[in-house]
């Protein structure tokens, strides 16, 4: 549906913004773009949907070769990330924007546009311009010119961005129904792990222009191929703690732990903190410390054991909470831990 061939781009002054990009996203696909500020979100957006040249590689939609094609004849809405909507006209003209440049009637673009704003809870404010209103609802305002237009792709960049928490959690659910019955091809950009995982088919992990992991939400929690993955997803960070094989065993962290690895093989040991479990009694298995900080989480709490010169950080049932500066061992569940050599996955 939407396929991507090399493509890089090179801002003048030198900054590779985008640097090598191969990627599918797959018709009424879902597809998240994800990563840190400055990693290129903006810039793959904007070029896919025509608003800057790439400097060299291909952008095919629906099979045809569009790399050339002005926006206008690319048949995607975008949402960007400051909403873009035109301050001299009100909501409903905004909304209907799109279908006034496909020459559709001014009564059926108002009947259309209306339905859209009903949708995203707009209808009190059709009349109003954009300088009467919040930037929650400018952006509602820009979700619906996207979605009144009916495009073949969406390209939504941090569309729910300036949405309190709350509204946030609603827009969110909503997106992904109406993405559904739609089933527009939609490319989603975020820095908000949690809504990447929550909202996607796929995710895109992205770091200086690169793509460093493709893969279902499930894959990219679950077993992240470097520990840049493995630390920037999940709503804690993962333990990431180095680790050496000798006399046939992994030690970790004060743990001596079974392993199939040779000796003298130097690892990273990752396990999530929701993937470790706390004891309060001395176990070879374990990472021993002193609990040093005890945070709600609403329905459980991380503890975090300080060991000589580390933090490990377990998540313990409410009502489970060791007391403050008493010894814990942390366990880590084998099954869910992963072992990294020089950034990548190794099992
Ligand atoms: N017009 C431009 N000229 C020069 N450099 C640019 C231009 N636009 C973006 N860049 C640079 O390209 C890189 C990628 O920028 P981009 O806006 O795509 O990042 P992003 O991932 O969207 O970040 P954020 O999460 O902060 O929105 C950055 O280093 C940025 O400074
Ligand atoms: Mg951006």
């Amino acid at each position: 549906m939407i396929s991507l061939h090399g493509l890089t781009k090179v801002f003048p002054g030198g900054v590779h913004a985008l640097d090598g990009i191969d990627l599918t996203v797959a018709d009424g696909e879902f597809f998240a773009l994800l990563g840190p500020s400055g990693c290129g979100k903006t810039t793959l957006l904007r070029t896919i949907a025509g608003l800057e040249t790439p400097t060299s590689g291909t952008i095919r939609i629906n099979e045809q070769d569009v790399t050339t094609l002005p926006p206008g004849r690319r048949d995607v809405a975008m949402v960007f990330q400051d909403y873009a909507i035109f301050p001299h006209m009100n909501v409903t003209d905004n909304i209907a924007y799109p279908l006034r440049i496909k020459k559709v009637p001014r009564a059926e673009r108002t009947t259309k546009a209306a339905d859209v704003a009903a949708t995203l809870s707009l209808t009190e404010l059709l009349h109003r311009r954009p300088g009467q209103l919040s930037g929650g609802q400018q952006q509602r305002v820009a979700l619906a010119r996207a979605i009144a237009c009916h495009p073949t792709v969406f390209l939504f960049d941090e569309p729910l961005s300036n949405l309190d928490a709350r509204l946030r959690l609603e827009a969110r659910t909503f997106l992904k129904r109406l993405q559904r019955d739609l089933a527009v091809t939609t490319v989603f950009v975020t820095h908000d792990q949690a809504e990447a995982l929550a909202l996607a088919d796929r995710i895109a992990v992205m770091s200086q222009g690169r793509m460093i992991q493709v893969g279902t939400p499930s894959d990219i929690f679950q077993r992240p191929a470097t520990t840049f993955v493995a630390s920037f997803i999940g709503s804690t960070p993962m333990n990431l703690l180095p680790g050496t094989v000798t006399g046939g065993a992994l030690h970790v962290a004060g743990a001596v732990l079974p392993t199939t690895l040779p000796d003298g093989q130097d690892i990273l040991y990752g396990v999530r903190p929701e993937y470790t479990d706390l004891s309060t009694t001395e176990r070879p298995d374990a990472f021993p410390g002193t609990v040093a900080v005890l945070e709600n989480l609403g329905t459980a709490t991380l503890v975090t054991l300080e060991t000589d010169s580390r933090f490990i950080q377990v998540v313990v049932p409410e009502g489970a909470e060791p007391p403050l500066g008493t010894p814990g061992w942390a366990v880590p569940r084998q099954n869910r831990a992963l072992l990294y050599h020089d950034g990548q996955l190794i099992s």
